[in-house]
């Protein structure tokens, strides 16, 4: 028995002395593993006489248990010694001011979207999106371009493929002009194709929100089309204002202040421009004045002076037919819609001279064209640097 008192002390010793996992294992095996000092003396046991094996039997198990309780404990002051060194080496400062000069930048898209939508978020717009894969009816016919409408030409449009023959042969057997039975379900309907504008997110938004609806549509638009100043690949804006007493004086007012806004240029001279678009009526298009005098460009007036007049987007009162197709009743309400090119406000804003190195993903462009990402855009904190 004095021996256990002693076994006891020692065992207990190498326990609390393991100052890290491994070395308690150690301690471990050479108490209770197979050929531990505990379970060697257990094979004692038989050996003894009835009496004495009860006696001795009962002071190993205890021996054993108190052994096994204090191997347990200090597992667990390892486990958390170790875990509060690795919360100390590990610890961030989230108090720290960030790092002045971070490696990414974000896109000129990526900050002209964000620009845009602070300023129609200032004016009550809401974000809306929809689908880069539409049908032609979403895309066209329920914008009032019906199938045989020249306008269609306009729109160089990627159909998917075989969709473009469904429709032509659909065209024998089902009269142009029949709406009501296009409305239904005609082949515009499952005719697929890469949206060519921004604009069938007006119709989506109208098939499904009660008037009074302010939204503002950032999105990809596809057209088959690649040279200096066409991408197949681009950014657009559409805008949609309906409710009961909407005007064209709404229209001007909106538009003037969001160049206004957007340019940073206090009293830059806006003229619309009367034109033609299916889906409006009256239609205009929107131009602001710049100066083009010694070979720059400058939005704006020099002075008093501004020399010529740059296209930004195209815009209009919706037109009824579109607002009926959306199952609303133009009796009751109207609107104005309007429609730009992101890539295009991006590059008179910001100097950008090719189109195409928008998406070239070279690194030293976007270093140079590029923003901090931290510089959010704000009416109150600056637009952009
Ligand atoms: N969807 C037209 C385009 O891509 C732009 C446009 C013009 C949109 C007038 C409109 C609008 O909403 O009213 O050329």
């Amino acid at each position: 028995m004095d021996n256990l008192d002693d076994l006891k002390a020692e065992l207990l010793e190498a326990v609390a002395g393991a100052g890290d996992a491994a070395t308690l294992e150690t301690a471990r095996v050479a108490a209770l593993g197979k050929k531990g000092r505990i379970t060697a003396m257990m094979k004692t046991l038989g050996g003894l006489d009835p009496v004495a094996r009860k006696a001795t039997g009962q002071a190993l198990n205890a021996l054993r248990d108190e052994v096994q309780g204090a191997i347990d404990a200090r597992k667990i002051d390892l486990e958390s010694a170790d875990l509060n060194a690795r919360l100390a080496t590990e610890k961030v400062d989230v108090t720290l001011p960030a790092r002045p000069d971070p490696m990414g930048r974000l896109h000129p898209i990526t900050q002209t979207i964000e620009e845009v939508s602070a300023i129609f978020g200032e004016m009550g717009f809401e974000i809306a999106e929809g689908p880069d894969i539409e049908t032609d009816w979403y895309n066209f016919t329920a914008l009032n371009i019906p199938r045989e409408h020249p306008a269609r030409q306009m729109f160089d449009t990627f159909y998917m493929a075989g969709s473009a023959d469904q429709l032509e042969g659909a065209g024998a057997q089902l009269p142009a002009h029949l709406h009501g039975g296009i409305m239904q379900g005609g082949p515009e309907r499952e005719v697929m194709l890469l949206r060519t504008h921004t604009s069938p997110v007006q119709i989506r938004t109208m098939e499904k929100q009660e008037p009074p609806i302010r939204i503002l549509c950032p999105g990809r638009t596809y057209r088959c089309d690649s040279d200096m100043t066409h991408t197949p690949m681009f950014h657009q804006f559409e805008g949609l204002v309906i409710d009961e007493a909407t005007h064209m004086g709404h229209l001007k007012g909106c538009l003037i202040e969001f160049c206004e806004a957007y340019f940073e240029v206090e009293d830059v001279p806006v003229r619309f421009r009367p034109s033609h678009f299916p889906f409006t009526e009256p239609s205009a298009e929107v131009d602001i004045g710049c100066n083009k005098r010694d070979g720059g460009l400058t939005i704006g007036h020099q002075g008093d002076e501004y020399d010529d007049w740059l296209e930004i987007l195209g815009s209009g009162m919706v037109h009824p037919r579109v607002i009926e197709m959306c199952g609303l009743d133009p009796e009751k309400y109207q609107g104005f819609a309007f429609g730009m090119g992101c890539e295009r406000i991006a590059m008179l804003k910001y100097g950008i001279p090719d189109l195409r190195t928008f998406f070239d993903a070279d690194t030293r462009w976007l270093k140079h064209y590029g923003f901090l990402p931290l510089d959010v855009p704000s009416l109150t904190g600056g637009l952009g640097q």
